[in-house]
């Protein structure tokens, strides 16, 4: 058990933010898609009218005449009785309209390799791929999951199974098979689509040989029956006969005619897993028609997009909801022009991302916090170097952005003058729901600050009442939105106790955040026990139950430290067990080993920064752990209140054996 969070208390409210504003300049605003102030009360007076308007943008085989249906909250329909198809909204609707020719995206590979893929193009490999996974078995309503590097095939793949009204279920590269394994099983995926590797650091980062580990675990039986491997790396693999299938040589058999049905609006588009307060990852379910109208309609505003001569480029991985939101639907819905990189930042030099800007003139960059912060340790003098001058619009996602770094990405890299979109939003709201209009908005450094048209959030006090200029409480988002999770998959309940039990038919976010007194929104991080590693959400308990797996450790305690680069680092505090401590006199190097072990168990990305070892873990006298103070700990901070402790003495002896490794 752990200390009850999810309080205001456990996240005091920041005072002193500055006050400097950056309103759009008059030629921006001039030029900008939203200009007019009235879309926010327009959208206020008539939410549903203002979306239904929206996703008028789409094509639908039927058209909706529902709007919402939250007759049975916290299960929303949108669009209930219309029918679309994701696929053919991203691609063929492009090319009948004339715009065959356009490059949908530049693939820039980390070694070098580049290629550039027209909407016709696109279309026709997305094609042929939807032949081949329906001779392959995938039906409308299955479910495929994918474990690939960030290469053009990762799309192809997953606008292929949207076309075939089955669900794509993403998992990031960096997870371990024990991840990779887990969620195909409660996603009960039929088939695996995969590569041999992708470039990473210089390196293949080989990505079969994890899924073969992956469906050999548990004894080897699963719901998987074949697994198809796209060739990138050609680093050794092993083939199971009758079950793996190079994708190369399948998909020779097929044509690019497919001619694409329309599914209902609520049709499952895909599960993605994300990390939740306890040890087992939440399947977030998003469905079809108002996800599009979403993603696309906030994809637009929110960068000003101009797809004729915008070249947009979003960093992030596709194994992560910003990767599905914002490198694959929403760009590709609006028939945006983008680019997508395989590798690392630093590869082979920390100027690999301005050069790829100055290459493709990037005209909208999408990046991380924890990224503007990493290259401003490096240095200025990088960015410097490369002719940037294609930027005029910059975004941040992921965690809040902190005024100096949101200063130094709109001098560096936005020239002084780009606008930039501090958008925040969540796995579960599927696309970003509060977040500047950068031809209206007066940019605060460090503020989101209002929730976009048609939507309305707020922050409220513990018993859900709206607080007033000045004050902090809750994120809660009041009225169900297009792009909202429909439930956690397989587990009604579980949706329902995580995010509705505490507000009623009102979402928690839980995320602290405060007005200002001009009744602007700034995010605080998370209230729950829910770490934010470089933008990554991680659990603690589950990284909790991973260590407890160890044979040494008998129990262990997670907090999230503030980190400089990170945002938040992961440390682990552990208790060994008797029976360890017995046989072993010397610890030493142990840390380390619990640090690789976490690695295998969930993914490199749960890698504690630090383990420390130590021979108690403070309680309370109910036999809660009070996390509070061993962030304190880790953090270097003075220690909070120990007064509930069951015993006090415990801080200063774990302070002693955790300064003794520092
Ligand atoms: C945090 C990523 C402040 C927040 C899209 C949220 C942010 C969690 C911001 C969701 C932002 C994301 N400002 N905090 N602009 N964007 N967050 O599901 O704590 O990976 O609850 O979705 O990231 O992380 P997720």
């Amino acid at each position: 058990m752990t200390e009850q969070n999810g309080t205001i208390e456990s996240h005091p409210v920041h005072h002193g933010e500055v006050a400097e504003t950056y309103p759009p300049n008059a030629e921006f605003k001039a030029q900008a898609r939203v200009n007019d102030p009235s879309v926010y009360w327009r959208a206020a007076q008539d939410p549903e009218g203002y979306w239904a308007d929206e996703a008028t943008n789409l094509q639908w085989t039927k058209p909706f005449t529902e709007i919402l249906d939250w007759s049975n909250p916290p299960f929303a329909k949108w669009f209930a009785d219309g029918e679309l198809n994701v696929s053919v909204n991203c691609l063929d609707r492009h090319v009948a309209a004339g715009l065959g020719d356009r490059v949908a995206i530049h693939f820039e590979g980390e070694p070098g390799d580049a290629r550039s893929i027209t909407y016709a193009e696109l279309t026709h490999e997305v094609k042929r791929a939807a032949n081949m996974l329906t001779s392959l078995g995938v039906t409308a309503g299955d479910r495929v999951a994918l474990y690939m590097p960030m290469i053009p095939e990762t799309v192809i793949s997953m606008l292929a199974v949207a076309r075939l009204g089955a669900a794509h279920s993403v998992v990031f590269g960096g997870f371990s098979a024990e991840s990779l394994r887990a969620r195909i099983d409660d996603a009960e995926a039929e088939l695996v689509i995969t590569a041999d590797g992708g470039y990473r650091k210089s390196r293949v980062s080989a990505l079969k040989p994890t899924v073969d580990d992956a469906l050999a675990l548990h004894g080897g039986g699963s719901t998987v029956q074949k697994v198809l491997v796209v060739e990138r790396t050609k680093n050794d693999v092993t083939m199971e006969p009758g079950r793996d299938l190079w994708w190369h040589e399948e998909i020779t058999a097929y044509d690019g005619d497919h001619e694409a049905q329309g599914f209902p609006a609520e049709n499952p588009l895909f599960i993605l897993y994300t990390s939740g307060t306890t040890g087992k990852p939440k399947g977030i379910l998003h469905t079809s028609g108002g996800y599009l109208t979403q993603v696309s309609t906030t994809h637009r505003n929110v960068f000003d997009l101009k797809p004729e001569t915008d070249v947009y480029w979003c960093t992030a991985d596709i194994g992560w909801i910003t990767g599905h939101s914002y490198v694959v639907y929403g760009p590709l819905a609006n028939g945006a022009t983008q680019v997508i990189y395989e590798g690392t930042p630093e590869t082979p030099t920390w100027g690999r991302w301005w050069e790829i800007i100055q290459k493709y003139g990037v005209s909208i960059f999408y990046t991380a916090p924890t990224a503007i912060r990493s290259f401003m340790k490096i240095g200025r003098q990088v960015p410097e170097q490369y002719d940037l001058s294609s930027i005029r619009v910059l975004g941040s996602v992921g965690e809040p952005i902190n005024p100096e770094a949101w200063r130094w990405y709109r001098e560096v890299i936005g020239a002084g003058s780009a606008p930039i979109v501090d958008t925040w939003w969540q796995t579960e709201t599927g696309a970003m729901m509060i977040a500047p209009l950068p031809g209206l908005t007066h940019l605060k450094p460090g503020s989101a600050q209002a929730p976009l048209p048609g939507i309305s959030a707020t922050v409220a006090d513990d018993d859900g009442n709206p607080v007033s200029n000045g004050q902090g409480g809750l994120l809660v988002v009041q009225r169900p939105w297009p792009a909202m999770v429909r439930t956690i998959w397989g587990d009604d309940e579980r949706f329902k106790e995580t995010y509705w039990e505490k507000f009623g038919d009102r979402y928690f976010a839980g995320d602290g955040a405060r007005l200002d007194e001009d009744g602007d929104l700034w995010l605080l991080g998370r209230v729950d026990d829910v770490m934010n590693v470089s933008g990554h959400r991680l659990s603690t308990a589950e990284i909790e139950s991973a260590l407890i797996e160890n044979h040494a450790v008998a129990e262990s305690a997670v907090v999230g430290a503030d980190d400089p680069t990170t945002g938040q680092a992961v440390v682990a505090f552990c208790v060994l067990k008797e029976s360890y401590l017995t046989d072993h006199v010397n610890t030493e190097g142990l840390d380390q080993e619990l640090r690789v072990f976490v690695g295998k168990q969930i993914g490199a990305i749960a890698r504690p920064r630090n383990v420390y070892i130590v021979a108690e873990l403070p309680k309370t006298r109910s036999g809660k752990i009070m996390r509070r103070l061993l962030k304190d700990i880790a953090e270097g901070k003075e220690i909070g209140d120990t007064s509930t402790l069951a015993d006090t003495m415990v801080m200063s002896t774990i302070q002693d054996q955790v300064i003794g490794k520092k």
